[in-house]
């Protein structure tokens, strides 16, 4: 089988590999479609600090089971499944009460183990959920990016009422965006972006308010708005301590960034207000309402993408999305049919 090989940093190869063979709770994918994430672009450079090489990236994949390691049911043979890359211990205190991404032993597939950039991979059948045939089987990888807008709207429950700010249109800004406005009904979402290309694409994903925060500050675009909600979909560490400023009190704000930098902030600023910071990392078995959204036709993942290209192109795929985010948002590979 091809699968996409970053042999170290900096080198991307594919290879040809020997068809692996499910353990037991396992089963085997043959995918058929997989989207580049900006991580991939990361483990290619070296910069993912959670990365071990050689390893076969992509975390967001879509196939068909077509075998089975002990003790999983045979009804799955042939079940068209997308994966939830965070494998989990399942006992440790963050799974217990329900957090397994956070999950001391915690394992990404694509990051801490190989992925889904390959014509067939293993996976523990338990991460592997069943699409309906209402999803498009070309649309069906984009199921985890949509779980990172699920799990951290989980954590700021958003509300009718709320004036939402979003920083950032890239793929998971947008994701929130759809999320915030066609799940939740939010009133009013602004979205910030320095990229006029980005900021049209979060337009036709449902954002009602636009801003241009490269050369003026929000602050004086908001003109006195107070979002009471704020999600972090650009992270950059000097963003929180805007983002407190310009919050409403009793305002909620969710950060996404894992930057090593600090952000500078302080007490008063967050408790004179009273304000809520939650972070939210992949997500937590948000995989079933994801889908559930995708079968009722909630959310449109066709908004986000840019590019189809064949498993071959991987390197040109990979390199439009690292350096054209003005005309590259979602890339999906075809793997397979
Ligand atoms: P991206 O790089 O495609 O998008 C970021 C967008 O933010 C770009 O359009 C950029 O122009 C814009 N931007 C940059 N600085 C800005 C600023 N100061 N104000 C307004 N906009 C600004 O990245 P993508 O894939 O959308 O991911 C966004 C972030 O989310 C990344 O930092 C990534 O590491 C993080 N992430 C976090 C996850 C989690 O589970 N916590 C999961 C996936 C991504
Ligand atoms: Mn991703
Ligand atoms: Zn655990």
């Amino acid at each position: 089988m091809k699968s996409v090989v970053i042999r170290e940093p900096g080198v991307l190869t594919i290879e040809s590999r020997p068809l692996p063979e499910p353990m037991a709770g396992e089963v085997r994918i043959k995918v058929q479609y997989a989207s580049i994430c900006g991580s991939d672009v990361h483990i290619w450079h070296g910069y993912n600090p959670f990365a071990r090489y050689p390893r076969v990236i992509g975390h967001e994949f879509f196939g068909v089971i077509d075998m089975l390691g002990a003790g999983i049911d045979s009804k799955r043979l042939g079940d068209k499944v997308s994966v939830d890359p965070v494998v989990s211990c399942g006992h440790c205190y963050p799974c217990s009460v329900g957090r397994p991404n956070v999950c001391t032993e915690l394992q990404v597939i694509g990051v801490h183990r190989d992925g889904g950039f390959s014509e067939y991979v293993c996976v523990p059948a338990v991460n592997a959920y069943s699409i309906p045939e209402s999803i498009p089987d070309k649309l069906a990888s984009l199921v985890e990016p949509f779980t990172i807008a699920a799990n951290i709207c989980a954590f700021v429950k958003p509300m009718h009422q709320d004036v939402a700010l979003i920083y950032g249109a890239g793929p998971i800004g947008l994701t929130v965006i759809q999320v915030l406005k066609k799940v939740y009904g939010v009133s009013q979402v602004i979205v910030a972006d320095r990229l006029t290309e980005r900021l049209a694409i979060a337009r036709d994903n449902g954002a009602d308010v636009m801003l241009d925060n490269s050369e003026i500050l929000l602050a004086d675009q908001l003109r006195g708005i107070r979002p009471t909600l704020i999600i972090d979909a650009a992270c950059h560490p000097s963003i929180l301590a805007e983002a407190i400023g310009l919050a409403s009190p009793a305002a909620r704000i969710g950060l996404l960034g894992f930057s090593g930098e600090p952000s500078i902030i302080t007490q008063q600023s967050i408790t004179s207000k009273e304000i809520s910071l939650f972070t939210s990392r992949l997500n937590s078995h948000r995989f079933p309402t994801v889908i559930d959204w995708l079968d009722r036709g909630l959310i449109e993942p066709e908004k986000l993408v840019t590019h189809y290209l064949p498993l071959s192109q991987v390197e040109k795929a990979m390199t439009i999305f690292e350096n054209d985010p003005r005309g590259c948002c979602k890339v999906i590979l075809s793997i397979g049919q």
